[in-house]
């Protein structure tokens, strides 16, 4: 069985090391789950004025969140927290008040950095927003990437086997977590979603 991952990238500069991290889990994921990236360049900024009536570019990224069975996050750190674009993108997905779309989805956070620091404070703020926004997150292993341009190519390939271990490790252990999430929200179990509809 597949299951349909949704990935956001945080950054919106065309040479992202954070894309090209994206490409190399999608080319090191195991083949139950596929991936579609969802664009967030296009979005406004949000704000409760357009709840009423949500503009097509808010609808379509919801949508887009719903289709998936899983979300990952792969994200650079802006200033020691979350890039404003990720977060305009997330509180996009969060609205209108009742119809948050990351509710009980499971979530993967991940992220380059040239700095020795990696993401880590970024990945600290975004669970907490996802805490919030009650989407699971995976919880172990951590993936704060120091980006070395040296080790990978541009269309997802990694040139150093123990990155390439790591990075396959975290996405394996992701894809587990979707199982886990996907069968505990399934009707009739402990958190089904919809528990009065389904019985
Ligand atoms: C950065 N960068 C950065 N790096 C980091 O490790 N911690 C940080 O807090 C910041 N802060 C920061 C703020 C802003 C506004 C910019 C533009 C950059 C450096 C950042 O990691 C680097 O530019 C990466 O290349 C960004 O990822 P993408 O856009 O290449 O995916």
């Amino acid at each position: 069985m597949t299951h349909r991952i949704g990935y956001f990238v945080g950054s919106l500069a065309k040479d992202s090391i954070n894309r090209t991290l994206a490409r190399a889990l999608v080319a090191l994921a195991p083949d139950t789950l596929t991936f579609t990236e969802i664009p967030i360049g296009d979005l406004p900024l949000y704000s409760p004025d357009f709840d009423e009536d949500f503009p097509p570019a808010g609808r379509a990224l919801k949508e887009a969140i719903e289709a998936c069975d899983g979300i990952l996050f792969v994200s650079p750190e802006y200033n020691r927290s979350i890039p404003g674009a990720l977060k305009n993108a997330i509180d996009w997905g969060s609205r209108p008040w009742g119809t948050n779309s990351f509710a009980r989805k499971p979530t993967g956070i991940i992220g380059a950095s040239p700095g020795r620091v990696g993401t880590a404070v970024m990945q600290s703020s975004m669970r907490s927003v996802l805490s919030f926004l009650d989407a699971p997150q995976l919880n172990s292993p951590e993936a704060y990437v120091m980006y070395d341009p040296e080790v990978y190519g541009p269309d997802g390939e990694v040139r150093d086997e123990e990155t390439a271990q790591f990075l396959r490790h975290y996405i394996e252990e992701y894809a587990a977590f979707v199982e886990r999430v996907l069968a505990a929200n399934a009707p009739g179990h402990i958190g089904d979603p919809n528990p009065v509809a389904s019985h």
